[in-house]
């Protein structure tokens, strides 16, 4: 079944972080496509409100806090229980904090191993039965470059993005039968509130080291999320770097 059979009318889909950043641009995207979304966020609630304010009735903002996985279940049975259905899951929020590992605070560095991947697998563990039930059921897992090639500064964020690629690449045998496909986006340096502190002559040496030049725009890595999520009916278990060569 391609994309144009399976239609995007009535089908729902569940937008981690989308409030800011990739995450809103991908929201935007998938509204703009008819999709109903629900989109997370923790502190930017008005901000989901002002895509909602776009596509009346067709916006579900929800508060979601990765530091509490122990509600995900609940928050996608409010999702799936409001519209009756949930065909697509958008792991985009994460949890960044950097520095060596010299100087790390042990707490901090486990709290972004633990804030993410407990949170992915509490979200994906209580949607499996609704995207069973879903039109072109997908999962995103919004992983990062920084998980292949590394950064320094980086060791539990790039472990956590390097576990995405595991975490996806099993879920998609496990979830095949169910016709449930589950993909990573691996997003190079993206203009977003993340990325805004990265000092210029850092950036600079970043853009020189991107085969294309320069940062991704929101609106890119969007794309590249939503043909995982709605075109790419013949991948699962994929990696699509959309990095500007970055990691060549
Ligand atoms: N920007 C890049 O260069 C880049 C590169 C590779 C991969 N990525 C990945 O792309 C994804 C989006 O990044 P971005 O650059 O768009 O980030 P961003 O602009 O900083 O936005 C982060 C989003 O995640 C939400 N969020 C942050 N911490 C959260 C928490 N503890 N609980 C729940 N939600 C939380 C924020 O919600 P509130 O604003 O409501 O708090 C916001 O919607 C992330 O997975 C990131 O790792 C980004």
């Amino acid at each position: 079944m391609n994309a144009e059979e399976v239609g995007t009318n009535g089908r729902v889909a569940l937008v981690t972080g989308a409030s800011r950043g990739i995450g809103a641009g991908i929201a935007r995207q998938l509204l703009d496509r008819g999709l109903r979304v629900a989109g997370t966020y923790r502190s930017g609630g008005e901000l989901v409100g002002k895509l909602a304010a776009d596509a009346p009735g067709r916006v579900l903002p929800v508060a979601f806090d990765l530091a509490a996985p122990d509600t995900a279940e609940a928050l996608v049975e409010q999702v799936a229980g409001h519209w009756g259905r949930l065909d697509s899951l958008v792991l985009n929020a994460a949890v960044w904090q950097g520095g060596k590992l010299v100087r790390a605070d042990p707490g901090d560095w486990w709290r972004v191993i633990e804030e993410n991947l407990r949170s992915t697998a509490a979200l994906v563990r209580a949607a499996i039965p609704w995207l069973a039930e879903g039109v072109n059921p997908s999962v995103v897992l919004v992983g990062s470059a920084v998980g292949t090639v590394g950064f320094p500064g980086d060791t539990a964020y790039a472990s956590v993005k390097a576990a995405a690629v595991g975490f996806a690449r099993s879920l998609a045998k496990e979830l095949a039968p169910q016709g449930v496909r589950v993909n990573v986006l691996a997003p190079g340096f993206v203009e977003t509130d993340m990325t805004a502190a990265i000092p210029e002559g850092a950036r600079q040496k970043i853009a020189d080291a991107t085969v294309l030049g320069r940062f991704g725009t929101v609106e890119e890595i969007a794309r590249a999320a939503v043909f995982l999520a709605e075109d790419a009916t013949f991948c699962t278990g994929a990696v699509l770097a959309a990095d500007g060569g970055w990691t060549l």
